[in-house]
């Protein structure tokens, strides 16, 4: 039996044979790169539902089951067993690190998470209103003026060293980003903190370094803050070709600089439907106020009249429980008392899920609470700014955007992207 699949035009009777590429796991895929050349047509596939945009090894998902491996490896066995930054060295080199090697890369990130003086001046340009995200982005792509000879790169040390930077910068500059949105003083980091501790540190303390002067004295960040936070990071850190990661991809295809197509991916990121999410499920669950109110909303999510959508509902891929919301939602359970969770926002969120998983409507169109329902309620617990939820997923995603580019730039059939259209125009 041949390996490939036959199309016949109904007009023409003249049939088109391609090739169907195995994967490894998951869904086959049918090769049509030939398809233009055979039949002088394009294909039509609004939103992609339907295409491979690239050959990967990084991530995989089976909507269907509800599963999600990095290199292989559950996304369940990475949250419970292994630290974030462990994670990102699983990601950029394809093994989980040895000790030495964790230490190794720790250190050195501890060590690049200073930005240059230069950078820093550049956030006094910004309204102070701006949102965190827009100061990001904006941020991110200013990094590319600092570091401007990696544009030609294409040594294994050069991209493992362009990724580091980027890894360890990107929360000082959105802790950054929030300082000045609230006109408080940069905190720089702390070389003697962890990756995570040292975000909630510049997003918390004072200047001199203290975190709270109150009548308690110094409050300390608990442990258990720091390992629901590296939890959330991990969850997040890749996805394979979601919106932002295909920018990323479309920006490197062009040959741009790496951090370009950084800030690309984080401003694909910014909107609701995507990573703006985890900061619409809190504002919407505080719109709805009360377990009262759940039943009206649920019947606007329904109506096809009405544009309201549940945020946290839905996914493209997911049409199961996302793995991702599942892990966290068990880490609210256990965090619900020591970190004081809301328990109005919790009641609420608990009708919507029970409701929807029960609904017709949702049932149907498989619609299951995903990762941005329970962040978003954690990341409250945790006394991070709604403003802050989405440069929270960019720094858990920022691994997963630069381990995609870099398989981008040695992908050696890799080729720009370039859509063409279906012209209904004059
Ligand atoms: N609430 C109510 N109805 C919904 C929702 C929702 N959250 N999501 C999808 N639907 C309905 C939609 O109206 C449509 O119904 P019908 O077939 O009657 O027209 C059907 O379900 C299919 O929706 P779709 O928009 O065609 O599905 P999609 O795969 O293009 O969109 C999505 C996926 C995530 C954009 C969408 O589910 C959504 O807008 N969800 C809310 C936003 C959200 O939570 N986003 C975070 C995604 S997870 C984090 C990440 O990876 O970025």
């Amino acid at each position: 039996m041949k390996n490939s699949i036959t199309m016949i035009d109904n007009r023409t009777g003249k049939s088109y044979e391609f090739d169907i590429l195995e994967a490894t796991r998951g869904p086959n895929v049918v090769n049509i790169s030939s398809f233009f050349a055979q039949t002088g047509m394009f294909t039509f596939d609004n939103g992609y539902t339907s295409t491979a945009s690239c050959k990967s090894d990084i991530t995989f998902i089976d909507g269907e089951k509800g599963e999600l491996r990095y290199r292989g490896i559950e996304i369940e066995k990475l949250a419970l067993n292994h630290s974030y930054l462990d994670v990102c060295y699983l990601l950029l080199n394809s093994r989980l690190p040895t000790e030495q090697e964790s230490l190794e890369f720790d250190l050195e990130l501890r060590h690049r998470s200073f930005l240059h003086e230069g950078l820093r001046h550049l956030f006094q340009a910004f309204p102070s209103d701006a949102h965190p995200m827009a100061t990001l982005s904006s941020a991110t792509s200013a990094l590319s003026t600092f570091y401007f000879s990696h544009l030609e790169i294409c040594k294994e040390n050069e991209y493992q060293e362009m990724a580091r930077r980027i890894i360890a910068k990107i929360p000082t500059i959105a802790a950054f980003a929030y300082r000045h949105s609230i006109g408080a003083p940069f905190i720089q980091p702390d070389i003697n903190r962890s990756f995570t501790e040292n975000f909630l540190y510049m997003l918390r303390a004072y200047p001199g370094g203290k975190m709270h002067r109150g009548v308690h004295g110094e409050e300390k960040i608990k442990e258990i803050e720091i390992k629901a936070l590296d939890t959330i990071f991990t969850l997040h850190a890749d996805h394979e070709q979601n919106a932002s990661t295909t920018t990323v991809r479309g920006v490197a295809s062009t040959g741009a600089h790496p951090y370009v197509a950084i800030s690309s991916g984080i401003s694909a990121l910014w909107g609701r439907a995507h990573g703006g999410a985890n900061e619409s499920v809190v504002a919407q669950l505080e719109m709805i106020g009360s377990v009262e109110n759940v039943d009206t909303y649920i019947e606007r999510a329904k109506d096809p009249n009405d544009p309201f959508r549940l945020m946290g509902f839905g996914h493209r891929v997911y049409k199961n429980y996302d793995p991702r919301a599942k892990i966290l939602k068990t880490l609210q359970d256990q965090l619900k008392d020591e970190l004081n969770i809301d328990s109005n926002l919790l009641k609420i969120a608990h009708k919507i899920e029970t409701i929807a998983l029960s609904d017709e409507y949702f049932i149907s169109r498989k619609l299951y609470p995903n990762i941005d329902f329970y962040s978003g309620i954690i990341l409250t617990a945790l006394k991070i700014p709604t403003s802050m939820f989405t440069p929270v997923f960019v720094i858990g995603r920022t691994v997963g955007w630069i381990t995609q580019w870099i398989e981008f730039k040695k992908d050696k059939d890799a080729k720009i992207t370039r859509p063409r259209q279906l012209y209904l125009g004059d």
